[in-house]
């Protein structure tokens, strides 16, 4: 056990993806979504969206293989940078200290290979540019307000709970069986239902970045978007409401695969005695509140990471079920709930 603290972490920042052609990346994140291009060259393009005025909230650089480079956490100070080069230097794994501008925009920072086998970025100097909240001249019926969270794959999820607990995250909601097998958990440090979100499942691997809107509607436009450009196969799942989180949203595929969610309408969670909400895997509200299947493709389909070196990470297997075999049946199409009168389960229990 760790006797350096952590780091204050604040909240999740922004996430580095390798992509196969920027130009079809460009298109469906600048031409469809709408985020704004802070920077590009023939290598990177920069984009935020328009309430964020830190410089980028996601990276997409051009490389061989698509995959997850980094996820980043913004923390409260510079001194917390190197709290966080002590604290995994203590845990004995790789630390790499980045130099100012390493990444383009961030000042010094920290990456580590944590201990669930995914590249994270600490820092906290980042370039200031212009926070387009009321820029409603450039703002489209889609518009994005700001990167929400991020949601990993890793086989062992109490493990996963503990290890970010330890860095002081807190959790929202879970879900559970009777047997106490933990199928997933979502965990916060700034005010929301999350910032990270921890997926039972071969891993390392990235399942999603959300970025979150101030609407339904503007969610709503993007999927109009897509079926006037013909490209509605972008739409993997959604729109809907999910149980879990209480949050409208969107599941969609960039031109590598790799999943973005639009999300909007979750709840406040800063209190100190916010409770727990535990679902049954057995429940099909969990995952969307109106009881539509999850398609498969959203339980099998996870991007690659990348360790350090920028070389795939090899995947371990999850041992304990797979909510997808609790849930989907072979139809694909299983719907399954729980009695309240005999179990005396609550939809939402807090525990
Ligand atoms: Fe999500």
């Amino acid at each position: 056990m760790n006797t350096t603290p952590p780091p204050d972490i604040i909240r999740s920042a922004y996430a580095e993806l390798i992509v196969s052609d920027l130009a079809a990346s460009r298109a469906f994140y600048v031409g469809v979504l709408g985020l704004v291009v802070t920077f590009e060259d023939d290598d990177a393009i920069y984009l935020r969206a328009f309430e964020e005025y830190l410089h980028h909230s996601l990276v997409l650089r051009r490389g061989p293989v698509p995959a997850l480079a980094a996820l980043a956490y913004r923390v409260r100070s510079a001194a917390d940078v190197e709290t966080a080069a002590d604290y995994y230097e203590e845990l004995g794994v790789r630390v790499e200290r980045r130099a100012p501008g390493a990444t383009r925009g961030i000042g010094a920072a920290v990456r580590v290979a944590d201990p669930l086998g995914f590249p994270i970025e600490f820092f906290y100097d980042a370039e200031h540019v212009e926070r387009m909240t009321r820029r409603y001249d450039v703002q489209g019926a889609g518009a994005i307000s700001r990167l929400d969270h991020f949601n990993i794959v890793t086989p062992d999820v109490p493990a996963a709970r503990d290890y970010y607990a330890r860095l002081g995250f807190r959790v929202s909601e879970d879900i559970q069986d009777d047997d106490g097998v933990v199928y997933a958990a979502w965990m916060f440090r700034k005010a929301t239902v999350h910032d990270i979100a921890l997926t039972g499942g071969a891993g390392p691997r990235l399942h999603h970045i959300a970025f979150a809107t101030h609407e339904r509607s503007q969610i709503l436009h993007i999927c109009d978007h897509l079926g006037t450009l013909r490209e509605s196969d972008r739409i993997e799942r959604g729109p809907g409401r999910h149980g879990v989180s209480n949050a409208f949203y969107l599941y969609l595929l960039d031109p590598d695969g790799h999943r973005i969610e639009i999300y909007t309408h979750d709840y406040y969670t800063g209190d100190p005695d916010n409770p727990v909400v535990t679902w049954d895997v057995h429940d099909n509200q969990r995952r969307d509140w109106w009881g539509n299947p999850v398609v498969p493709s959203w339980y099998a389909n996870a991007s690659t990471v990348l360790d350090l070196d920028a070389h795939p990470m090899a995947l371990t297997e999850r041992t304990e079920a797979a909510e997808s075999d609790v849930t989907i049946g072979a139809d694909g199409f299983s719907y399954t709930r729980r009695d309240d009168a005999e179990t005396g389960f609550k939809l939402g229990t807090q525990v």
